[in-house]
């Protein structure tokens, strides 16, 4: 049963691969005006507005790791956590056009995830199962009716293939996942900084499921179905997740009325990779003190995905130092979500930093990896190491641009950025052994291009999620001859060239 599961996956993942010579199969003409909608409306839902207030504005970044006093769970607090991980955060204009931004980025700005609320004795809410709705930063309820024996705050999400799937065709169940783990992260960032301490449930696909309502088949007759992906409990503590409701209400609203293909073997990989999140595996470490005086919460609502870098900026030596001790077990508050041995490993495309020499490095996340990648590299890669706070090895000195811009579907962002990450994961044992392990790799390289976005954007720089990029080309260029090792997402990290044409609107009409 597994080995036929694992056979889908990775027969997925090769027919979803970009090559030079061909891209993975996708709609061959796109209808901008007959793009899916945005935001699901649940019909017949009740409604109501969450707190828009910020409670924890004049947190610094520094500040960040320091454990906090928790807050209470209710309401105001809750709708101020929203804000700061899958809300709206600015609406964009230009020639006319207006599209909306959130709190995590999203491939192609198409924003798959949905965000489900559970609520049970939180005060200023009744006990109930909620949508939230990123548009109107509001809740509608979706479930209801169940005496408390429990309280607690649960954040639920499921991915709405068609999205990603109506631009990217067959690629596209792979940038929801890492749409997921960018969701992640910044769940992890929000919570800490309202003093909860957040953990992914461990239960099967289908109890998680049936918990957000996407198992109720009947609902969904003539609309796109919602993948169920996992629950994330706000709290600490492991009390009972609230399930059986009385009564349920609503109907999702159909997204695009006309859809003009169909890439079935979506739903197939999708059915393989049903499981249950890791279990945590690694003690966390604690996250060193630092001192930037930005405020977390601005870092968060400002981040954006640079379209165009300078292709001139030197990055400073610390901030070079902080990403990679960031993406270490520790560096940030995201590893205390996922307190799992590292499975994904950044080899980064040194261009234009103080210090370093350009050229490829490998950063192995885990002793284990090292011994692995240097086996599986090119035997020429030299593996000097290159830093003291990390373990960062020189492959190859080398200017490495045009490489990165080439390997990245030809897209200048790879080489006028100042670094660009390739996001390597252990990839054939983790999905023989469970095949839903192929979700858990891209959720955990979307963690690692979150942290590394937010922690670009306190200093002032900028990173973006580069999803296009030609797989077996980038095996090539690092020797690798089978799929123990696979490249499944790059980051680019530089400095941001900003579009004067675009204007920029608040995210909701009172000002925050
Ligand atoms: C998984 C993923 C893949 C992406 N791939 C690309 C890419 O290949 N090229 C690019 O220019 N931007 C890419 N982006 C950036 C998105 O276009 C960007 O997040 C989106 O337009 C929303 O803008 P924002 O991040 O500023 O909110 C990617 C983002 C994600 C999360």
């Amino acid at each position: 049963m597994t080995d036929s599961r694992a056979a889908t996956v990775l027969a997925y993942h090769t027919r979803s691969k970009h090559a030079l010579d061909r891209y993975a199969a996708g709609p061959g003409t796109l209808d901008w005006d007959a793009q899916p909608k945005a935001f699901r409306d649940w019909d017949g839902a009740q409604r109501s507005a969450l707190p828009r207030d910020i409670v924890v504005s004049d947190i610094t970044w520094g500040e960040l790791p320091a454990s906090r006093p928790s807050l209470p769970l209710n309401g105001s607090n809750l709708g101020s956590l929203l804000r700061l991980c899958v809300a709206l955060t600015a609406w964009k204009e230009y020639a006319g056009s207006r599209w909306s931004l959130r709190a995590h980025p999203s491939s192609g700005n198409l924003h798959p995830t949905e965000t489900w609320l559970i609520a049970a004795s939180v005060a200023g809410l009744e006990d109930g199962l909620y949508h939230y709705h990123n548009l109107y930063h509001g809740l509608e309820r979706r479930a209801w009716g169940r005496a408390a024996q429990t309280t607690g705050a649960w954040l639920g999400f499921s991915s709405i293939h068609w999205r990603e799937a109506w631009k990217y065709g067959e690629r596209a169940f792979r940038y929801c996942q890492l749409d997921m783990g960018h969701v992640l992260a910044a769940v992890s960032y929000a919570a800490v900084l309202h003093g909860w301490k957040p953990h992914l449930l461990l239960r099967s696909a289908a109890d998680i499921a049936h918990a957000l309502g996407s198992d109720r088949a009947e609902d969904f007759v003539g609309v796109e179905n919602e993948e169920a992906e996992v629950i994330v409990a706000l709290h600490a503590t492991d009390t009972a997740l609230p399930t059986d409701w009385q009564h349920w209400a609503g109907k999702p609203g159909l997204l695009d009325a006309r859809p003009l293909y169909q890439w079935p073997v979506i739903e197939e990989v999708a059915h393989a990779t049903r499981g249950t999140p890791p279990s945590a595996s690694v003690s966390p470490l604690p996250i060193p003190a630092r001192d930037e005086d930005i405020r977390a919460a601005q870092v968060i609502l400002k981040r954006r995905s640079a379209q165009t870098f300078d292709g001139a900026s030197v990055m400073p030596q610390t901030l070079f130092k902080r990403l990679l001790t960031s993406l270490l077990p520790g560096g940030s508050p995201v590893w205390e979500m996922w307190p799992h041995v590292a499975r994904v490993h950044p080899v980064l495309l040194v261009h234009r930093v103080e210090g370093v020499a350009p050229g490829v490095y490998a950063l192995p996340r885990s002793g284990a990896a090292k011994e692995a990648m240097r086996a599986a590299f090119r035997d020429t890669f030299t593996w000097e190491a290159a830093d003291t706070e990390s373990p960062l090895f020189q492959l190859i000195a080398a200017r490495a641009g045009k490489t990165a811009r080439t390997l990245s579907c030809h897209q200048d962002i790879a080489t006028d950025c100042a670094v660009t990450f390739i996001m390597l994961a252990e990839f054939a044992a983790p999905v023989a052994a469970d095949p839903a392990a192929y979700r858990h790799l891209h959720w955990e390289a979307g963690m690692l291009g979150h942290i590394v976005t937010l922690e670009a954007e306190a200093a002032g720089w900028r990173g973006t999620g580069i999803g296009c990029f030609f797989d077996d080309a980038v095996h090539e260029v690092l020797g690798l001859q089978n799929d123990r090792f696979q490249v499944i997402y790059h980051y680019a990290v530089g400095m941001a060239l900003d579009d004067p044409r675009i204007s920029t609107l608040p995210a909701y009409e009172e000002p925050i």
